[in-house]
């Protein structure tokens, strides 16, 4: 699923040139790259990505720099993951409807591509028989960016449970409660056997997964792009893969990830995550700083300095400067959305 927006990165990340096609990392490649390679091998098919027409160029170009081929599916408009990921499994079940499809965000951080594989097959083998297994991460903060898991005592397999409930999104008090209560953070990656999926999306929100299907059935071939028709796939309810289905199943799993994740959320994350300077600073472009400390400055063109500061990200564009709090950086999204309102 490459379609979403990610706002909390701007001003680098925008409507037209999503966070997840950015190199942001120290890796030097876009996250949705770096999601292709860890399902470069034998165990796996083609990927099929579903993105939004607006990015298929590229997505068609990181793709073709890594060597790696796929079926491109592009959406119309932006209905969220759930029909993506209905999009996703029903054109995997035309390939072979017998397989066990993994729908993985492109907007993740795992070092450790090689555990995250391992964790994947392990949990196929499990959804083989019938769960949606889910990953989930231990919480280090009660976040309210992520869905919540609560394990059931059913013991399916290494490090794997049934999960007992799925919350998505909880406010802060709830967060925090399930923090304290042991759930898992749910990673945004689910594994199933087609069927399984198919039967549970007809179950709890059919109106996704008939208007995936028709606009499936109706699609049309645009030089190596697959385009979902129009006028069907607008019939899809715009919601999340987390709230449509996942919140709603009483068939699912959950395995307790093996490796270290980060939804490279907001700058704050970006921060964490890079290598830093003996003042903690990370500094990147023309940028200079003096008596400044645990802080990220990032300037594309414009010369950019700062004194004086403590935990602060300052992120210079072109034509956009943003200076934040780091404590505060998950706020940039209320922010652009405010920005966008006053036009
Ligand atoms: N094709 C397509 N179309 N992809 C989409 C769309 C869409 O309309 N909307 C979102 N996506 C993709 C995003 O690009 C991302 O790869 C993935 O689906 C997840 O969407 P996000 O919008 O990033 O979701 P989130 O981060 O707020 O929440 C999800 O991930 C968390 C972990 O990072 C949920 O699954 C949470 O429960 C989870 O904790
Ligand atoms: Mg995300």
């Amino acid at each position: 699923m490459a379609g979403g927006a990610g706002t909390r990165l701007w001003p680098v990340s925008r409507d037209t040139m999503p966070k997840q096609f950015i190199a942001l990392l120290d890796d030097g490649m876009s996250t949705f790259q770096a999601t292709l390679l860890r399902f470069k091998g034998a165990a796996f098919g083609e990927p099929i990505v579903v993105t939004n027409h607006e990015f298929r160029f590229i997505v068609a170009e990181q793709m073709a720099s890594l060597g790696i081929a796929g079926e491109i599916v592009l959406e119309p408009e932006r209905r969220d993951s759930a029909a993506a990921g209905a999009v996703g499994a029903l054109l995997a079940a035309d390939r072979s409807p017998d397989s066990i499809c993994i729908v993985v965000a492109a907007d993740h951080a795992i070092a450790d591509a090689e555990a995250f594989v391992k964790d994947c097959l392990l949990a196929a083998t499990i959804a083989a028989d019938g769960p949606i297994m889910t990953i989930g991460i231990e919480p280090d903060c009660p976040s309210t960016a992520y869905g919540y898991i609560e394990r059931s005592a059913d013991v399916l397999g290494e490090r794997a449970h049934g999960l007992a409930r799925f919350v998505e999104k909880p406010v802060r008090e709830v967060a925090e409660r399930y923090v304290a209560e042991g759930y898992l953070w749910n990673s945004g990656n689910f594994i199933f056997a087609i069927g399984t999926i198919l039967e549970e999306m007809e179950r709890h929100c059919p109106e996704v997964l008939d208007a995936a299907r028709r606009s499936v059935a109706k699609a049309a071939r645009d030089l190596d792009f697959l385009r979902l028709d129009t006028q069907e796939f607008a019939k899809a309810p715009k919601i999340s893969i987390d709230h449509a289905l996942m919140e709603k199943t009483e068939r699912a799993g959950v395995l307790a990830a093996s490796f270290d994740w980060s939804d490279i959320g907001a700058w704050d994350a970006i921060h964490d995550l890079k290598v830093k300077d003996e003042n903690g600073n990370r500094l990147e472009g023309p940028v200079a700083v003096l008596g400044t400390t645990n802080s990220f400055l990032r300037s594309e063109e414009m010369l950019t300095a700062a004194v004086g500061l403590d935990g602060v990200i300052v992120v210079a564009t072109q034509d956009a400067v943003l200076v934040a709090a780091k404590s505060e950086a998950g706020r940039v999204k209320d922010l652009v959305a405010d920005m966008k309102r006053a036009g």
